[in-house]
C-alpha cells in the first residue's frame, strides 16, 4: 500500500502489469515514432553538424534544470558557454554541467548500455560532487508550492540497488514493447526509485535521451522533451504520482508519448529553420563579403550561440588572430554578425541564430 510519508519499499518491479498495448496507446506510438523519424532524418541533412552538438542540447540542460527551479537565462549560459574560463552564477554553471553530463553520457553509450553505473556518473557530473546511491534516510518528494511530502521513495541501499538492477535489465532486454513506451515505463521507474538525495529528476531525463540514441531512434542528443515537460508540468508530477497511487499507466504513458511527438516536431522545424540560415549565411557570405571557405567559416560562426575571436581562431577557419578580428568586424559592417556591446572578451553572434534559439519556447 502507498502511504505519502512512509517509503514506497513495496514498489513493484518491472515490467508492470498493466495493458500497455491498449488502442490509444498503439496509436499514439506509432505517431510519435513517425515524429521522431522525420527529426531524425531531418537533422542527417543539417549543413553543419556543430548547432546540433554544441547548441541544441543547451535548450535541454536550460529547460531540464528549470523543471528544479534551477533558472538561468539564454544570455548568462551563451555567454558561460562562450567564454573558456568565465566565471558565472551558481544556477548558470549547474546547467551548464547538465549539458556536460549529457554529452559524457553519449560517450559511454559507445562502450556500455545504460547503466546503474551511468545514471550515478550524470548525477556526479549534474551536482559536482563523488555522490553514489543514497543510503541514509530522508528523501522526499514535497509539493514545491505547499511543503507537503507527497512521495517517499523506497528507503535501504540493497533494496535501491536491487530496483536498480530490475530496472537496468528491463531497459537493456529485447522484447516486443515498443521502445518509447519502454522510454516512459523506465522514466517513471527510475523517478520511483529516486536512487539519490537530489539530481533524480535531472539525471532521468539526460537516461530518457540516452534510450533514444541507443535504440537508434536518435543519431544525437537533440530533442527537447524537456520543453513540453516545463510547459506542462503539474501533468508531469501529477502523472508520476498517479502510477504510484492509482496504477494509471496508461495516462502516463499517454503524456511521455505526446512529449516525444510534439517536441520532436518542433525540433525538426527549429533544424530546418537553422539548416535555411546557414546556406543563406553561406550565401552572403560569398557574394557580400567575398569569402572562399565558406563552409569552415559557418560551421566556426554556427558552433555556439556566442563565440570569440578566439573560437574562431582555434577553428583555424579565417587565418592568424589578426585576421578573424578584421574578417569579423567586416562580418559585423555587413549585419551578417553582431557583436555585444559589453565586455570582455568580445563576444559575436549570428542574430537570426540568436532568435531561432531564444524563441519564446518552442
Ligand atoms: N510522485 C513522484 N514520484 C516519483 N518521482 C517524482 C514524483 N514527482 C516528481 N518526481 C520526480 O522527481 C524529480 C525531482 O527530484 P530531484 O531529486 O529533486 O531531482 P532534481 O534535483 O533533478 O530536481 C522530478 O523532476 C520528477 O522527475
Ligand atoms: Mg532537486
Amino acid at each position: 500500500m502507498f502511504e505519502p510519508l512512509k517509503s514506497y519499499n513495496a514498489l513493484p518491479e518491472l515490467p508492470p502489469s498493466a495493458d500497455l498495448e491498449t488502442k490509444a496507446l498503439l496509436k499514439k506510438s506509432k505517431t510519435a515514432r513517425l515524429a521522431l523519424q522525420e527529426l531524425n532524418l531531418t537533422s542527417r541533412t543539417l549543413p553543419s553538424l556543430s548547432p546540433m552538438i554544441n547548441t541544441i542540447p543547451l535548450r535541454e540542460a536550460k529547460d531540464s534544470s528549470a523543471i528544479e527551479n534551477v533558472v538561468t537565462t539564454d544570455a548568462k549560459l551563451f555567454r558561460y558557454a562562450a567564454i573558456e574560463g568565465a566565471d558565472a552564477d551558481p544556477h548558470t554553471k549547474e546547467t551548464y554541467r547538465y549539458l556536460t553530463a549529457l554529452r559524457e553520457g553519449v560517450v559511454t553509450l559507445k562502450t556500455r548500455p545504460i547503466s546503474t553505473k551511468t545514471a550515478v556518473k550524470i548525477c556526479q557530473t549534474i551536482r559536482n560532487a563523488n555522490i553514489d546511491i543514497r543510503v541514509t534516510p530522508g528523501t522526499a518528494l514535497r509539493n514545491q508550492v505547499t511543503g507537503k511530502t507527497i512521495y517517499t521513495p523506497p528507503q535501504g541501499e540493497d533494496l535501491l540497488r536491487k530496483l536498480l538492477a530490475n530496472w537496468e535489465v528491463y531497459l537493456n532486454t529485447e522484447d516486443s514493447i515498443d521502445p518509447l513506451v519502454k522510454m516512459a515505463i523506465a522514466h517513471y521507474q527510475f523517478e520511483a526509485i529516486h536512487p539519490f538525495t537530489d539530481g533524480n529528476g535531472r539525471t532521468g531525463r539526460i537516461l530518457n535521451i540516452l534510450y533514444l540514441m541507443s535504440q537508434e531512434l536518435i543519431d544525437l542528443p537533440i530533442l527537447f522533451l524537456s520543453s513540453y515537460i516545463l510547459q506542462n508540468r503539474e501533468a508531469y508530477y501529477g502523472g508520476l504520482l498517479e502510477v504510484t497511487a492509482k496504477s494509471l499507466w496508461e495516462e502516463w504513458v499517454l503524456y511521455i508519448l505526446d512529449a516525444v511527438e510534439v517536441t520532436a516536431q518542433q525540433t525538426t522545424d527549429l533544424i530546418k529553420s537553422i539548416s535555411r540560415l546557414i546556406n543563406e549565411t553561406q550565401t552572403l557570405l560569398r557574394t557580400q563579403a567575398g569569402f572562399r571557405q565558406v563552409h569552415e567559416v559557418v560551421e566556426a560562426i554556427f558552433s555556439k550561440p556566442y563565440f570569440t575571436i578566439g573560437d574562431i581562431t582555434k577553428s583555424g577557419a579565417l587565418g592568424n588572430r589578426d585576421t578573424v578580428s578584421r574578417r569579423l568586424g567586416q562580418l559585423v559592417e555587413l549585419g551578417i554578425l553582431d557583436v555585444m556591446a559589453e565586455g570582455r572578451p568580445k563576444v559575436f553572434y549570428q542574430p537570426q541564430f540568436l532568435s531561432l534559439l531564444t524563441a519564446d519556447r518552442i
